[in-house]
């Protein structure tokens, strides 16, 4: 079965109890457990993980090379500074979608900024759980071409 990498940033395990009202009230296992649902409904495996760690992204960036059909990800703060994490996705020839959960331009000007999002093939920002559906999404309809 074909696998779509879904990669979750540092403080992104603390959704459901970290600001609430910014991030919804869904815990990082129910994002998990819809995305494995939504991907199985469409004949995928969702294979998702989350690390604080830069290099452990870094490192599944390169391993979704090859196994992966696309990779979407929420670099959580490392989005606005980690030319390493940038890097790594253009190492690769896999999609990667990039999905910030808020509206990261309705917030601190520090935020307006992603160092990843132009090696990206898109972005989608303050949709919360269902952005991570309509990356899905279009990937999936990129592997029909
Ligand atoms: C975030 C936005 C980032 O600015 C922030 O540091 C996060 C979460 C989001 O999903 O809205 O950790 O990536």
């Amino acid at each position: 079965m074909e696998t779509i990498m879904v990669i979750n940033g540092p403080n992104l395990n603390r959704l459901g109890k970290r600001e609430p009202d910014i991030y919804g009230r869904e815990t990082l296992s129910d994002l998990h457990e819809r995305l494995i649902k939504f991907a199985e409904a469409r004949g995928y495996k969702a294979d998702c993980r989350q690390s604080n760690h830069e290099g452990d992204i870094i490192d599944w960036i390169h391993e979704a090379e090859g196994r992966s059909s696309g990779v979407i990800l929420n670099p959580g703060a490392f989005t606005h500074y980690s030319y390493a994490i940038r890097d790594a996705i253009v190492s690769i020839s896999v999609p990667v979608i990039e999905v910030h959960l808020s509206n990261v331009h309705a917030r601190e000007s520090f935020r307006h900024t992603s160092v990843t999002a132009p090696v990206t093939k898109g972005q989608i920002v303050g949709l919360g759980v269902i952005g991570y559906e309509l990356a899905m999404l279009a990937l999936l309809e990129g592997e029909k071409k």
